[in-house]
């Protein structure tokens, strides 16, 4: 990820939250501070959101994205590009417009959820899903539920960067780590191309580069 954004100062980043990517977002952010890395001049995009949840509410995903993120990174708050929080269709649409019209996300920053989902793609979804309000899985909640506490504190609904943007993405880093991830994660990279694991559709993306800890991809 050094890499891409030495070479593109000015990249638009599609960013996850959740654990995976948080060891990442440290190391970044370590590098910015020795002087190694400018990050300062990218335009950060915010992958999904709990529908309705406001910024300075706990559980919101962009308080998270601020936090762990933009700021380590020196990115000035102007240059972040939120989802339509609230999911209105027209809204929506007009996101994924504007980010068409600038170009596309040169860079997205993925992980993935215990059913295949990328971003809050829930299955199914096809691989031109745009940004829109949808329905959390089951699965989604209780994994979610890791974070918050309780599967109760997770809201029910939310907003993602649809799958036609994301797997648009000019370079996709996937990452994933952990044996929870094991079944799911060869589900994507081996398995059939479904929308029923949204994951799988990256099989058909341009540049996908996956980084796996041993657990995510060892034998049992
Ligand atoms: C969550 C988020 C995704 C995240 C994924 C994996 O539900 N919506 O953006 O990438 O699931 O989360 P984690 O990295 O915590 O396993």
């Amino acid at each position: 990820m050094a890499g891409i954004l030495a070479e593109r100062p000015d990249a638009r980043v599609l960013v996850a939250t959740g654990s995976t990517p948080m060891g990442l977002y440290a190391e970044l952010a370590r590098r910015r501070a020795g002087g190694a890395l400018d990050p300062s001049r990218i335009t950060v995009y915010q992958l999904d959101e709990y529908a309705g949840i406001p910024p300075e509410d706990p559980r919101s995903l962009l308080g998270w994205l601020v936090r762990s993120f933009v700021e380590p990174l020196g990115i000035p708050l102007e240059r972040l590009v939120p989802v339509p929080r609230d999911g209105d269709p027209d809204a929506c649409a007009r996101y994924d417009l504007e980010v068409d019209r600038a170009g596309g996300y040169d860079l997205a920053i993925l992980g993935i959820g215990p059913n295949g989902h990328l971003g809050f793609n829930e299955p199914p979804s096809d691989a031109d899903a745009p940004t829109r309000l949808v329905e959390l899985a089951p699965e989604t909640i209780r994994a979610n539920a890791a974070y918050w506490g309780s599967p109760d504190l997770v809201p029910r609904r939310a907003v993602t960067v649809g799958m036609r943007g994301l797997l648009a993405a000019r370079t996709i880093l996937l990452l994933a780590s952990g044996a929870h991830k094991r079944d799911i994660v060869r589900r994507a990279l081996r398995g059939p191309v479904t929308p029923e694991v949204p994951a799988s559709l990256l099989q058909r993306a341009a540049d996908v580069r996956v980084f796996l800890d041993r657990d995510a991809w060892g034998e049992p």
